[in-house]
């Protein structure tokens, strides 16, 4: 099997529509790599903020984002894969709120997402990959063999991110929450270049009141129907 033939699941949505989840669950049922590609959007923005660079200067932010020296270790099983930037792990940080902000802001410059385009295609490589993200199955693979698009109410992703930080010890009001989720969804919906969307042949799943094991059932019927033809 060619590099460029090894299959490709890609699973779009807004943050805590269960994608990072449902992806990480599905790569470990099938034994594929994972591309988390909003974490590059993160360590880009990160790393930006580091040396100092405007997140508004769409070149000098492409230019961190071209030469970014990052470096994914995956974990245990079931355990998510850690992140290192220039040997310094960065896992934690890249997961806060204002990292995901400032990630949503450099990942509205076309020269940021261009200087990233190559380095998430090298990510397919046998025996597949399922790749995360916003635009995987519109810009990024648009031949991936199955196109998956995961969908929940504000609501139910704030209270599932308040879930998450309540587990990482940190208490945020749910109101708060909220208008974050709504603010990154309408930049990340309404930008110019790759905008959240689905793909024409993508399958729409609303993840709202259902459970990961349920989503996960969803998404293995959709793939072995793909394959079944
Ligand atoms: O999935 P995430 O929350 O880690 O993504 C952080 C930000 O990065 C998100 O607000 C939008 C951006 N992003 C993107 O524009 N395209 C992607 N493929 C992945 C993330």
């Amino acid at each position: 099997m060619t590099q460029s033939s090894a299959p490709v699941i890609t699973i779009d949505g807004p943050s805590g529509s269960g994608k990072g989840t449902i992806a990480q669950l599905l790569a470990g049922k099938l034994g594929w790599r994972i591309l988390d590609s909003g974490a590059l959007y993160r360590l880009t923005a990160l790393s930006a903020a580091k040396q100092g660079v405007a997140l508004d200067d769409a070149e000098a932010v492409a230019r961190v984002a071209s030469t970014l020296a990052v470096e994914f270790v995956p974990g245990a099983a079931d355990q998510p894969v850690s992140v290192n930037l220039a040997g310094e792990d960065v896992t934690l940080e890249i997961r806060t709120e204002s990292c995901g902000a400032m990630a949503s802001q450099v990942a509205a410059h076309q020269q940021v997402r261009e200087a990233l385009l190559q380095r998430q295609r090298d990510f397919q490589q046998p025996p597949g990959l399922i790749a995360d993200g916003r635009d995987m199955g519109t810009v990024v693979f648009p031949n991936a063999d199955c196109k998956l698009f995961l969908v929940a109410s504000a609501e139910e992703r704030a209270r599932r991110r308040q879930r998450q930080l309540m587990q990482q010890g940190q208490s945020v009001k749910i109101a708060h929450l909220l208008n974050e989720i709504e603010e990154r969804d309408a930049r990340d919906m309404n930008r110019l270049h790759a905008p959240l969307r689905p793909a024409d042949d993508a399958v729409t799943l609303d993840t709202s009141g259902l459970s990961i094991d349920q989503v996960l059932q969803k998404v293995m019927r959709i793939w072995s129907e793909k394959q079944a033809g």
